[in-house]
């Protein structure tokens, strides 16, 4: 049942002894889903991310300047009225659509579910972005849709968290779910992984998934017939995140730029990537990929709060992106069909490679301790301790 030559040929010959374990259903199932692969690309991307390490920015940030950057705090009262009425009126118009990038894992949070349904003092982090999308309709009259991007491994958890909590009291026929893509994990010999229910190991493909992926649901044809000028994007984790706030509305709509970004000021080794300007373009240099004398240097530091003009993502979409390597410990069965906690290799797109395609770009910087509050960890930095302290301080919760 298994291709040998090929199985041979990409290096994957250790299906032929692991053939001998599985049952007659595991090796159907295990045989069509090689089939199915791009084993050649596979083994392309291994050999230059993994053997050869060619992902190596820390170079980049030689050549990087600072990005060119307003800082909201410099605004006069009368400027940021104008900012706000502006994206008042842009909102009420629908000229924004809000994307929530909700595929990622989670694992350090030691949480099992959706990341969003986690509840701090009883309230979920999509309750906080759902609420302000809520009020968002109440200032405006306009419902904004929401797309709510998740992966295999929280879709259906996530769609019925927002379904038990009756959408939050939003309109569920604004709310649109779409699957990311996989992508296979391999170990640190190029070999396709089984998981513990001896399936070949995917995992999600990265945030940078997320275009293709509203492409692929036909939401970005969507948003143009709905006459959206600019995709609002965020993360899920941020405690803190102004979900489509009308002066970053405003803002992005008076620059009118492919790419408008939401900064803040960096503490020093702060996990964070870093925005920055490399041959007239703005990219972000990623954290785990700086070298450590790279990062004081940068005055704006990601995270994740951008709004892209849908007819730069339209134009871009089908653009090649870069894989990035994270190496992990994951559960898998080894050679012997035992389950064991083994690296594996992962590999990701981030979104913002999609950055290079683009011709213009602003950036606002906004004060950290008003717009910027991750909760990645259990205990410590970015904590749930951190996160409540700070929607506390806010009033966001009681
Ligand atoms: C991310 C940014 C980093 C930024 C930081 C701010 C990337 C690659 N890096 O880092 O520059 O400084 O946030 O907090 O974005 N996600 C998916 N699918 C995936 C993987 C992730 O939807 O396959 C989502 C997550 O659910 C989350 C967001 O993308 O909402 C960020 O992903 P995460 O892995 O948490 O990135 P960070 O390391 O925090």
């Amino acid at each position: 049942m298994f291709d040998k030559s090929k199985l041979e040929k990409f290096n994957q010959q250790h299906f032929l002894e692991l053939e001998k374990l599985m049952s007659a259903n595991e090796k159907e199932n295990i045989a069509n889903k090689l089939e199915s692969l791009d084993l050649s690309s596979i083994m392309d991307m291994y050999q230059s991310l993994y053997v050869e390490q060619s992902q190596n920015k820390s170079e980049a940030a030689s050549e990087a300047s600072e990005v060119k950057y307003r800082v909201r705090e410099d605004f006069s009262a009368e400027e940021l009225n104008a900012y706000y009425d502006k994206g008042i009126a842009a909102i009420k118009n629908g000229e924004f659509a809000v994307v929530l990038m909700a595929g990622g894992q989670g694992t350090r949070l030691g949480y099992d579910g959706p990341k969003g349904s986690f509840e701090i003092e009883g309230v979920s982090l999509f309750e906080l972005q759902a609420r302000q999308l809520l009020k968002l309709k109440e200032q405006t009259g306009h419902t904004v849709d929401w797309y709510i991007m998740t992966s295999d491994i929280n879709d259906e958890a996530t769609q019925k968290f927002f379904k038990d909590q009756n959408y939050f009291g939003y309109d569920p026929e604004a709310i649109h779910f779409f699957k990311q893509e996989n992508i296979v994990a391999l170990n640190e010999d190029g070999g396709i992984i089984l998981t513990e229910k001896a399936e070949v190991m995917e995992t999600p493909n990265g945030n940078g998934g997320v275009f293709k992926a509203l492409d692929k649901y036909g939401y970005l044809d969507k948003m143009e017939e709905d006459g959206v000028k600019f995709i609002f994007i965020n993360n899920i984790d941020n405690v803190l995140a102004r979900v489509l706030d009308p002066v970053f509305a405003g803002f992005t709509a008076e620059a009118n730029r492919d790419i408008s970004t939401k900064s803040i000021r960096p503490k020093e080794n702060e996990s964070v990537g870093r925005l920055v300007n490399i041959d007239s373009k703005d990219a972000v240099l990623e954290y785990s990929e700086l070298g450590d004398s790279d990062v004081h240097q940068f005055q704006n530091a990601n995270i994740g709060i951008h709004a892209f003009k849908l007819a730069f993502i339209q134009s871009a979409v089908n653009r090649e992106m870069p894989y990035h390597l994270a190496v992990k410990q994951l559960k898998q069965l080894d050679e012997d069909y035992n389950v064991v906690k083994d690296t594996a290799l992962k590999f990701e797109l981030f979104y913002f490679d999609i950055f290079k395609y683009a011709t213009s770009f602003i950036t606002l910087q906004v004060p950290r301790e008003e717009e910027f509050s991750p909760l990645k960890n259990r205990e410590g930095k970015d904590s749930v301790e951190t996160a409540t302290e700070d929607l506390k301080r806010l009033n966001l919760i009681q």
